[in-house]
């Protein structure tokens, strides 16, 4: 038997670790650890405090189901998910910088020809994407693939839907020879992230707004070329500013070109008006990141 004190806690907790034979996990459980009994003894954290975060914790795992995802939404808006991002792919040698996954992604969307029209039957402002995806070294990449999905012209995910509405604004293609891209989808608006449960109150008891800027996500690759997770955000979009989920990059912001009424790139007619973007991905080839200290 030993006391322990306010102090030597910590150490205690940390020698339990000796004999982890994972050397990685036993250096983030140290620093885990550590960090988190500083926390506590920084606040004085109460025990009432502490019981709420614990109803809280339960709460987040409670509002998940197999289409929510509360934690990552928790993660993102603490900045946790981006700071992971961002230490991970560093943007270098020119490359497309990363941001978040968010909470909307749906593995398995289906491969369209190049043009297809990705928001058939989705409310938004027609707009048509193209571009082409490139190594760092400019080479052109066939047969890149890019994984897109978005909300509709109002910022509503299909996931946020019945669950009988299925994929909508999802779909994945991929480059010619020329590692040229271009599909037809919605102009993505600002949107607030989901408020009704514990991080949505999270965010009111914090003063914060829940809003993202308009943007696309794509997790766009190549073979030899390791995914990237990003987004191309609207220029002028409201909220670039103060992105709830920090993911905003500047090299992100694209500009979408606004047209009257007319013949829009794939020689169709649009009644309304319509806009047009273009924005060239460059991907890092597998090896060429550098590594993470162990
Ligand atoms: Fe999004």
């Amino acid at each position: 038997m030993r006391d322990f004190d306010e102090t030597s806690i910590t150490e205690a907790v940390i020698g339990r670790l000796a004999e982890c034979d994972d050397p990685r996990f036993q250096r983030v459980m140290t620093a885990l650890i550590t960090h988190l009994h500083e926390f506590v003894r920084e606040v004085k954290l109460t025990e009432p405090e502490w019981l709420t975060a614990i109803q809280f914790l339960t709460d987040v795992g409670r509002t998940c189901t197999d289409k929510r995802q509360e934690f990552i939404l928790l993660s993102d808006t603490l900045g946790v998910s981006v700071l992971v991002i961002t230490l991970n792919h560093p943007a270098d040698q020119g490359s497309v910088e990363s941001t978040v996954l968010g909470p909307f992604y749906w593995e398995g969307a289906p491969e369209l020809p190049r043009g297809s029209n990705l928001a058939e039957g989705v409310t938004g402002e027609p707009t048509f994407y193209s571009g082409r995806v490139l190594g760092v070294d400019s080479r052109t990449l066939a047969n890149a693939l890019l994984d897109i999905w978005s909300g509709d012209g109002e910022g509503n995910y299909d996931m946020q839907m019945p669950a009988e509405t299925g994929m909508r604004a999802r779909g994945r293609i991929r480059t010619d020879a020329a590692g040229r891209y271009w599909f037809r989808s919605i102009l993505p608006t600002f949107y607030p992230v989901p408020t009704d449960g514990p991080v949505g109150r999270m965010l009111r008891k914090m003063g914060r707004h829940p809003y993202r800027p308009g943007h696309i996500h794509m997790i766009v690759s190549a073979p030899g070329y390791p995914p990237v997770t990003t987004h191309l955000f609207v220029a002028g979009s409201q909220y670039l500013d103060s992105d709830a989920v920090f993911g905003m990059k500047q090299s992100l912001v694209a500009q979408f070109e606004q047209h009257a009424p007319g013949i829009g790139p794939d020689g169709e007619r649009i009644d309304t008006r319509f806009y047009t973007v273009n924005y060239d991905f460059r991907l890092r080839p597998a090896g060429a990141a550098p590594p993470i200290e162990a």
